[in-house]
């Protein structure tokens, strides 16, 4: 409610600053305007994050090799959030795994609305921006599961926190930092994400752990 008239008044010192020849009233001119760059930049940003913008962000092979030794030969792998493109299709069918996959933008791909195929595990890395109810239905569907995700305040949300507390899960971590792709088959490395990725797993190892896996 605030915020427009605020802003209405910050701009339109900012204008009368930037018509002066005194230094003082430039200085107050660029405060103004970086104020306003970043309330515009903040605002985008939210706007981005509601529309799950944030959430196309690809896996490197390097990131899914790790897991392939904990998973047993021969399985049918649902890869819910995943093109042809995804390097999880490619490595587990590589492996001589048979790979189901799913995604929002090929038809019928919803994974809120889909029926789970017959399968021995599901394996992504799953959109970040709604992990609450992407947790809660793979909890519910008990199959065994292993999501890459962003381990910060992990267990800091009450639907999470109680997910976690009665399951068989287990953090696997990985070694560095996932640098995430914006685009498959780029070759170029991306900058390290803020945060550790760990594969939320469940009903993979046989008690509540910690992995490392070096
Ligand atoms: C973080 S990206 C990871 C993509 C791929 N799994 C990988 O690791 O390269 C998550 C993907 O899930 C897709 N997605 C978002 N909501 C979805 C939904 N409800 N059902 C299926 N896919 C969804 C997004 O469009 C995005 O491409």
């Amino acid at each position: 409610m605030v915020t427009f008239p605020f802003f209405y008044f910050t701009f339109s010192i900012a204008v009368k600053c930037s018509k002066t020849s005194n230094l003082f009233d430039h200085l107050t001119f660029y405060f103004f305007y970086v104020k306003i760059v970043f309330f515009v930049g903040g605002k985008v940003k939210r706007w981005n994050l509601k529309k799950g913008k944030t959430d196309e962000w690809y896996t490197p092979k390097s990131a899914v090799k790790p897991i392939l030794k904990y998973i047993k030969p021969n399985s049918v792998i649902w890869c819910p959030f995943d093109t042809k493109d995804s390097n999880f299709v490619k490595l587990l069918n590589d492996n001589n795994h048979t790979v189901i996959f799913t995604h929002i933008e090929i038809d019928c791909g919803d994974f809120f609305k889909i029926e789970p195929p017959e399968c021995d595990y599901i394996i992504s890395n799953p959109p970040y921006s709604i992990r609450n109810k992407i947790l809660t239905r793979l909890f519910n569907l008990k199959i065994p599961f292993m999501m890459l995700m962003n381990v910060n305040g992990i267990f800091d949300s009450k639907i999470r926190w109680d997910l976690f507390k009665d399951s068989n899960f287990t953090l696997l971590y990985l070694k560095g930092r996932v640098n995430y792709m914006k685009e498959y088959n780029i070759t170029t490395k991306t900058s390290s994400p803020p945060f550790q990725s760990v594969y939320i797993c469940n009903d993979i190892f046989n008690n509540k752990q910690i992995v490392f896996d070096d």
